[in-house]
C-alpha cells in the first residue's frame, strides 16, 4: 500500500480527542482516519504518570496495529506527561501542547493568557512552559478543571443547564480578574464545552482550541513530509472503544454532526 493511502491514527482518553478529529475532517478531508478512544478507562487526567504513560504506549500501540502512517496524541494529558513517546516511534508523532502552546502565543494582544487542563496537564506547566520558551514576557495563568472530563463523557455540554454553568463558573470565573484575553482549552475534552465556557468569558476572550491546533499543525507536517493523501477520495473513519460504544456513538455523532452508527468497535486495550 502507497504510504500517502494509509490513515492517520488518532488516540484520547475518550471523547476529547474528537476535537482534533473534526478539524482534521475539514483540513484534510481525503485523509484516512484511525480513532482509539480509550472509554473504559477515561478519566486520564487524575491519574500518576506510570498510569498515564503505560496507557498512552498501549494506545500507540494498538493505532500501530492499523498500519497508521502518522500518530496523533489528541490528549492534553497523554501530551504533557508522556513525553518521550516521540521518540519510541518510527512514524511521525505530534500531540497537542506545542501546537496550541504556539496558537495561543499569536493570538493573545495583551499578554495574559489563561490556560485550562486536567490535573495532571496543569501540574506539568507544560503549556506555560512552551508558551515561555516562545515569549517569555507573556503572563500564564493556569488552572485545571477536574470535573469538565467527567461533565462531557456524561454528555453535560448545554451551556444553558445549570449544573454546566455552575462548574464552568467555578472554574473559569478567576480568568476575569486577570484580565486574560486568551485562553487555551488545553485538555481535547474541553471545546466540547466552549460554548458554556465563551458566555461565562465573555465575547472578547480567544479561545483557543488544543485538538484544531493540532490538527492544522497536522496537515503541515503531512505535507512537509510528503506523507499527504495525493487522491481526492473522501476519507474512510474508523473508531474503536474500550468500553461499550453506546454513549460514544451518540456523542460523537452529534459532535462530528455526522452518523457513526455501526462504526464503532469496541477492544480490549490490555492485549495491546
Ligand atoms: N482529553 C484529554 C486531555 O486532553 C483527557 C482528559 C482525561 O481523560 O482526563 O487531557
Amino acid at each position: 500500500m502507497d504510504i500517502k493511502d494509509m490513515a492517520i491514527g488518532v488516540f484520547d482518553s475518550g471523547l476529547g480527542g474528537l476535537s482534533a478529529v473534526r478539524e482534521l475532517m475539514k483540513v484534510l478531508p481525503f485523509e484516512n482516519i484511525v480513532y482509539f478512544g480509550d472509554t473504559g478507562r477515561v478519566p486520564y487526567g487524575n491519574r500518576s504518570r506510570d498510569t498515564i504513560i503505560k496507557y498512552a504506549q498501549q494506545d500507540v500501540n494498538f493505532l500501530l496495529k492499523h498500519n497508521v502512517k502518522m500518530i496523533i496524541a489528541a490528549c492534553g494529558t497523554v501530551s504533557s506527561v508522556a513525553t518521550g513517546l516521540a521518540d519510541t516511534l518510527e512514524v511521525p508523532f505530534t500531540g497537542v501542547v506545542n501546537p496550541t502552546a504556539y496558537a495561543a502565543a499569536k493570538a493573545t494582544k495583551n499578554g495574559k493568557i489563561g490556560v485550562i487542563g486536567t490535573t495532571a496537564t496543569i501540574n506539568s506547566h507544560s503549556y506555560k512552559k512552551k508558551i515561555n520558551e516562545i515569549n517569555p514576557d507573556l503572563q500564564i495563568f493556569e488552572k485545571d478543571c477536574p470535573l469538565f472530563v467527567p461533565l462531557v463523557e456524561n454528555g453535560f455540554t448545554d451551556p444553558d443547564d445549570i449544573i454546566v454553568k455552575s462548574v464552568v463558573e467555578h472554574y473559569t470565573g478567576e480568568f476575569i480578574e486577570k484580565d486574560v484575553d486568551t485562553v487555551i482549552l488545553g485538555c481535547t475534552h474541553y471545546p466540547l464545552l466552549s460554548c458554556a465556557i465563551q458566555r461565562v468569558l465573555g465575547e472578547n476572550v480567544t479561545l483557543i482550541d488544543s485538538g484544531c491546533a493540532t490538527a492544522l499543525h497536522t496537515a503541515d507536517l503531512l505535507k512537509k513530509k510528503g506523507l499527504a493523501q495525493a487522491k481526492e477520495v473522501t476519507g474512510e473513519y474508523k473508531f474503536f472503544v474500550s468500553d461499550t460504544p453506546d454513549n460514544f456513538e451518540k456523542m460523537a455523532g452529534m459532535f462530528l454532526g455526522c452518523d457513526i452508527h455501526r462504526k464503532v468497535t469496541q477492544i480490549d486495550i490490555e492485549e495491546y
